[in-house]
């Protein structure tokens, strides 16, 4: 912005879409990053509720699914105090600017997007809004002038889109309006689902969520198909997700003893799921499970979060939109407070 870039810390921002539990596929590939980094720049995380519309079409779900998101990034080591946490939708603006960014953008972009093909692939409604979800997604990222993006492989595209999208505006408008943001990868693009596919919140059965019951988690681990080969027959560890799983939240020394079992047979099954289950409730159990707990009990808790974190997110995008309005052409935000009398 204003200041010169070597006096500015490294601004990271990214979006967590609140369309169902949040899951291991979800932690490793994103969240454990995104925490990771409150403590290495100026973080921006919001709950992209807008970008949820195109799945969710239910109130009571959206919202239910908004905060169970917040909470759980709280409880999983989210610090108020080092990073903001806030919804999308408090910052309308962001709506705004994905319209003004779409009148500079090529259809043959858009028309490019994996993500709008893999989704109705699998079946969701090939909505105008589904297909102008990454121009939305590059407002989110530019709108904060965010230096670094931390997201998921399936993700990279639509970063790259953002830029050319940032690129077209400033080259249209002749002004360097937007810094042009880069996506940082999480060590562990892809999690292995229990159905053998990615985890993904599109297949229930696929997915392991975070704060699920312990009753629920065991069951899914314990149900997690095998093929037949006996405890003593040696087994491949990389096709099995089982053990795919348990290197994430294992130790290395206990993922290579684990991982020498199956090879070398000895490791069975049942025994490798045992391992895993008592690993996930090491790492994501006790602690955490109650932190998680006390945020249903006080909702408020959150609640303040996300409004604070708003209220700074709000401040920030202010001069930025301050530079759009002029390049485009339309009126600034002090007509707008004429019109709203404050
Ligand atoms: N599309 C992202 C996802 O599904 C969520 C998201 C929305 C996002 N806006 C963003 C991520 C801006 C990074 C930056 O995971």
């Amino acid at each position: 912005m204003t200041s010169k870039p070597t006096a500015q810390p490294i601004r990271y921002l990214s979006g967590v879409q609140p369309s169902g539990r949040l899951h291991l596929g979800n932690y490793f590939g994103a969240i454990q990053n995104h925490i990771r980094l409150q403590d290495q720049g100026e973080c921006f995380y919001f709950v992209a509720n807008y970008h949820s519309l195109t799945t969710v079409q239910d109130a009571k779900e959206l919202q239910k699914y908004t905060f169970m998101a917040a909470a759980d990034y709280l409880a999983l080591g989210l610090d108020p105090a080092k990073a903001l946490l806030f919804r999308q939708s408090d910052i309308p603006e962001v709506t705004e600017l994905a319209w003004i960014l779409s009148t500079v953008t090529g259809m043959g972009l858009m028309e490019r997007a994996h993500s709008y093909k893999d989704k109705v692939a699998r079946g969701i409604a090939p909505s105008l809004g589904l297909f102008f979800y990454p121009a939305l997604m590059a407002a989110d990222i530019l709108i904060y002038q965010s230096d670094k993006v931390p997201v998921g492989q399936d993700q990279v595209q639509h970063i790259e889109m953002c830029r050319d999208m940032a690129g077209y505006f400033n080259n249209t408008f002749k002004k360097e309006v937007f810094k042009l943001p880069e996506s940082v990868l999480s060590q562990t693009p892809k999690v292995m689902g229990l159905t053998g596919g990615k985890m993904s919140k599109s297949d229930e059965a696929s997915v392991i969520p975070i704060f699920g019951e312990v009753s629920e988690i065991k069951k899914k681990v314990m149900n997690i198909v095998t093929d037949s080969k006996g405890v003593s027959e040696p087994k491949d560890p990389q096709e099995n997700v089982i053990y795919l799983l348990y290197q994430l939240v294992a130790t290395s020394a206990e993922t290579a003893q684990m991982e020498k079992g199956f090879r070398e047979g000895g490791m069975g099954y049942g025994d490798a799921k045992k391992l895993l289950l008592a690993k996930l409730e090491e790492v994501f159990g006790a602690e955490r499970r109650e932190k998680r707990k006390k945020m249903d009990e006080k909702p408020d808790l959150v609640e303040d979060v996300l409004i604070e974190s708003a209220k700074k997110a709000r401040k920030v995008i202010a001069p930025t939109m301050e530079k759009v309005y002029e390049a485009v052409g339309l009126p600034s935000s002090q007509i707008k407070k004429k019109i709203l009398g404050n």
